[in-house]
C-alpha cells in the first residue's frame, strides 16, 4: 500500500510561549483566538507532542513519571492560536486528590465557551484503548468537540506494524479515519498533525 504523501507545512514557529496554568475557568486567558487541546492518559506523550509541534524541547514539561502535568496549561503560538496541554487521566499512582480533580477540571475546560477547534486525543500505539479513552470520546461527542486521534510512541513498534495498530485503535474508538501515527523521537507525523491543526484553526497558508 502506498504511503500517504503529506504536503509540507509552511508554518514557521516565530513565537511559542507559555502563558499560564489554570485550574478553574476564571483563570483561563481570554478566548480571543482559535485553540486546540491535547488530551489522553498520563504519560502518553501530550506534552512531548506539543513541544515537537512547536519545535521547542522543554516548553511543556515532560517526565518519565506519569502525572507531570497537573493543571491546564495555555501556550501561545505565533499570537494566533492557543495550544492547551491538559493533565492526563487514569494513572493510579497520581495522588487521589488530583485524580478526583481531573474530571471537574477538564470538564470545566470543555464546558467553557472557548474557540476550541479540536481536541487531540492521544493513545499509546502499544495499548488498546480502555474505558477512559472511550469515556473521553463520548464526552467530547456530547460537547460537540471534534477529536483528532493521534497514536503516539510509534518508534516503540516496527514500521510494518504501525498502520495495523493505528487502524485497530481507530476502530476501537469508533472513528472512521485512521489515526495519525506520531513519534516525538523521530518527528514522524508532525507535519500531518500540524497541517490538520492549522486547517481547523483556519490558519493554513496557500
Ligand atoms: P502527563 O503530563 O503526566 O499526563 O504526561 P504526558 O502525556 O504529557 O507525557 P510526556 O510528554 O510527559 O511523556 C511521558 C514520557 O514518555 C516521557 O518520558 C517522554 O520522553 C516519553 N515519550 C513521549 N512521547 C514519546 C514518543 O513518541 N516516543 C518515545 N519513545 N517516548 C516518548
Ligand atoms: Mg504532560
Amino acid at each position: 500500500m502506498a504511503a500517504k504523501t503529506v504536503p509540507k507545512v509552511e508554518y514557521p514557529i516565530r513565537r511559542a510561549a507559555f502563558i499560564l496554568s489554570a485550574v478553574r475557568p476564571e483563570q483561563f486567558p481570554a478566548a480571543d483566538r482559535p485553540e486546540v487541546a491535547f488530551a489522553g492518559r498520563s504519560n502518553v506523550g501530550k506534552s512531548s507532542l506539543l513541544n515537537k509541534l512547536l519545535l521547542r524541547r522543554r516548553l511543556a514539561r515532560t517526565s518519565r513519571t506519569p502525572g507531570r502535568t497537573q493543571t491546564i496549561n495555555f501556550f501561545d503560538v505565533n499570537g494566533e492560536m492557543y495550544f492547551v496541554d491538559l493533565p492526563g487521566y487514569g494513572y493510579a499512582k497520581v495522588p487521589q486528590a488530583i485524580q478526583a480533580a481531573w474530571g471537574p477540571m477538564v470538564e470545566g475546560y470543555l464546558a467553557a465557551l472557548r474557540d476550541l477547534r479540536t481536541v487531540v486525543v492521544l493513545v499509546d500505539i502499544r495499548r488498546d484503548p480502555g474505558g477512559e479513552e472511550k469515556d473521553l470520546m463520548a464526552w467530547l461527542d456530547q460537547r460537540g468537540a471534534r477529536p483528532l486521534i493521534v497514536v503516539t510512541k510509534a518508534d516503540k513498534v516496527s514500521r510494518s506494524k504501525q498502520r495495523g495498530r493505528a487502524e485497530a485503535i481507530g476502530r476501537a474508538l469508533g472513528t472512521l479515519e485512521t489515526p495519525i501515527i506520531f513519534s516525538a523521537v523521530s518527528g514522524q507525523g508532525r507535519e500531518e498533525i500540524l497541517g490538520e491543526l492549522l486547517t481547523v484553526c483556519g490558519l493554513e497558508k496557500n
